[in-house]
């Protein structure tokens, strides 16, 4: 079978009555709350996995223009699309890349971070003649990527040749969520002694970072230069210092109404018959289904707002549909919009409880969202 590479579906703006309604200013906004929970340390602002959904290249522009320091993303393929998009600020690839890609890598001016000591030697031929700035990952305690501290003192030679490229040394808190500290504390220990060693070396990375949002919401930030949020930066938390530090969602995902019904008592809706009208009712359909990212499990369980009141989601969600449930009196018409992501962190159908509802994280809801929604940016 020959390879075929086809170009994305892109969404009209007057096509399907779906979209994601992005406030950039809300993210400038909790950038400058981070950034000051930060103690005003450099931001490298992660905007992988389509900025969380939200669209990585207006987010990403919108946090350049109000002072990211940078911007982190997981691949090559995300950091070449914020150059494509005319994002010039520094770019850190944080999976890693391997060592063909290095002068992609040179030519786009992307920073990569150095994940497993195999690519050192590699890195070390390649690198005078495809210059590349490099921050070196070390596995403090989240057991995937980076050198883990016995691996160090055997790759000190391999770094020293690597020395004029190191620009920073960085880690990743696995547990900066856990009211314990105690393991996020061991994972600070673990760095500094790796930088003790490093400087004993003669390396002397200018940025050190191990901090996520929420390591800046909870202070484990101690002498690092910079840090690595993502989440807080699209107003989301799962910890009330992220709500008293008055962080705003900026997200809202909205749908129009498609068609609606007046069914009697006893009608089934939808797939596997698993909800039945207890009385006479309207039933809304609108036009986001599991396809665009909308979870199948909220069926029965999620609700949507309209005009300022909230209403249940019956029936299971379908690949492109799902349907709700309204009384009789209440007015409704095909095309008025329904918000099934609300942007205010109160409300029932905010992305915070609806993944608090599935029993998963806000990440989940927003990274799922599906490239065929229409994204519309608000600055
Ligand atoms: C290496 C790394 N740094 C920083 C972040 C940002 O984390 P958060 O969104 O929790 O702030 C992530 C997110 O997954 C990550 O993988």
């Amino acid at each position: 079978m020959n390879e075929q590479s086809l170009e994305p579906l892109k969404p009209h703006p007057e096509g399907r009555a779906l979209r994601a309604e992005v406030d950039l200013g809300r993210v400038a906004r909790n950038l400058g709350r981070v950034q000051a929970a930060a103690g005003g340390r450099g931001i490298w602002g992660v905007v992988k996995a389509n900025a969380y959904g939200h669209g990585a290249v207006p987010v990403g522009r919108a946090l350049a223009a109000a002072g990211a320091h940078g911007l982190a993303v997981s691949s090559l393929e995300e950091g070449l699309e914020l150059r494509q998009g005319g994002i010039e600020c520094p770019l850190l690839v944080l999976g890693g890349l391997r060592p063909e890609a290095l002068p992609t890598a040179s030519a786009e001016g992307l920073t990569i971070a150095v994940v497993g000591p195999e690519h050192l030697a590699q890195y070390a031929q390649i690198l005078p003649s495809h210059p590349v700035k490099l921050h070196l990952k070390l596995d403090t305690g989240m057991g995937r990527f980076g050198l883990l501290p016995s691996e160090l003192g055997g790759c000190l030679p391999g770094l020293r040749q690597l020395a004029p490229w190191l620009e920073g040394a960085m880690g990743h808190f696995a547990t900066a969520d856990d009211p314990d500290q105690g393991f996020a504390l061991r994972q600070r220990r673990l760095f500094d002694a790796c930088l003790a060693q490093l400087a004993d070396a003669g390396i002397h990375p200018a940025q050190r970072h191990h901090g996520n949002s929420d390591a800046c919401l909870r202070g484990l930030l101690d002498q690092d230069t910079h840090v690595r949020p993502g989440l807080a930066l699209f107003g989301l938390t799962t910890l009330l210092e992220g709500r008293t530090l008055g962080l705003e969602p900026a997200l809202a995902l909205v749908a129009e109404v498609a068609r609606v019904k007046t069914v009697p008592a006893g009608t089934t809706v939808g797939y596997g018959r698993t909800f039945v009208a207890p009385e006479p009712m309207q039933i809304a359909t609108l036009a986001c289904g599991y396809a665009d990212g909308y979870r199948r499990d909220l069926g029965n369980r999620g609700v949507v707002g309209l005009a300022g009141r909230t209403f249940p989601v019956v029936g299971r969600v379908s690949m492109d549909y799902l349907t709700v449930a309204l009384p009789l009196d209440t007015p409704v018409a095909p095309g008025d919009p329904m918000t099934l992501f609300s942007a205010d962190p109160d409300s029932p159908h905010s992305v915070e409880r609806l993944a608090q509802v599935l029993g998963t994280i806000p990440y989940e809801l927003t990274c799922a969202l599906h490239r065929r929604i229409t994204r519309r940016f608000f600055p």
